[in-house]
């Protein structure tokens, strides 16, 4: 997943935005539900926030109080360092945190725990409660034609292929698993805080 994230850095975005190798992709109501879960995340008073796996800084610019955003991958940090100015941004593996018990108040993760297979997500949730005391898990909604667990075929405009492990979640399911609550839930995609 590490090679795989770091090789696809400057084309992450299109996924959020639908442009790129995503341009053709059918997603009604996509750039509107997008917007919505912006404004949740902005919504969240602001604590000392850890976004774990946090990319592009795609959504960390939209959390507020003192955030630091964590990434196994120079390149996806590089386009954070510019797109989540606010944040602070360090390398690291989310499944050894470099950071002191109880440093945050939050942990938020988005598009990472679902691409967790067992053991390393029981290795990651570890840390997240080792570190802070709330975790916000940002995922995607399982569409009627989708499993639930599946390894995904993906390619990359330089034409590489790819195998990628993914979850998607009912929503409840996920709450379930964490232990936690739905803060939003749309047609795309849903957040738990646990
Ligand atoms: C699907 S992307 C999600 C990025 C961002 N959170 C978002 O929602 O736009 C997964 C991210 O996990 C990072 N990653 C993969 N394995 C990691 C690990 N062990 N430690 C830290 N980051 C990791 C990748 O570099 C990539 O940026």
């Amino acid at each position: 997943m590490k090679a795989y994230y770091d090789r696809r850095a400057p084309e992450y975005d299109d996924w959020w935005l639908g442009e790129g190798l995503f341009a053709d992709r059918d997603r009604p109501g996509w750039d509107e539900e997008r917007s919505q879960l912006a404004v949740v995340l902005a919504d969240l008073p602001p604590l000392r926030t850890l976004d774990v796996a946090c990319g592009t800084g795609f959504l960390t610019r939209h959390l507020r109080g003192e955030v630091v955003g964590l990434d196994a991958s120079e390149r996806m940090l590089e386009l954070a360092r510019a797109q989540a100015a606010g944040a602070t941004v360090v390398q690291g593996d989310a499944l050894s945190l470099p950071f002191d018990a109880g440093a945050f108040d939050r942990v938020f993760t988005s598009y990472f725990y679902c691409h967790l297979e067992e053991g390393n997500r029981e290795r990651f949730l570890a840390e997240a409660r080792r570190v802070g005391s709330e975790l916000v898990v940002v995922a995607s909604i399982r569409r009627e034609d989708d499993l639930p667990v599946r390894w995904d075929d993906r390619l990359l405009k330089d034409g590489s292929r790819w195998t990628v492990y993914k979850r998607v979640f009912e929503g409840a399911d996920l709450a379930h698993e964490l232990g936690g609550e739905i803060l939003f839930k749309g047609r795309w995609f849903v957040v738990v805080r646990a």
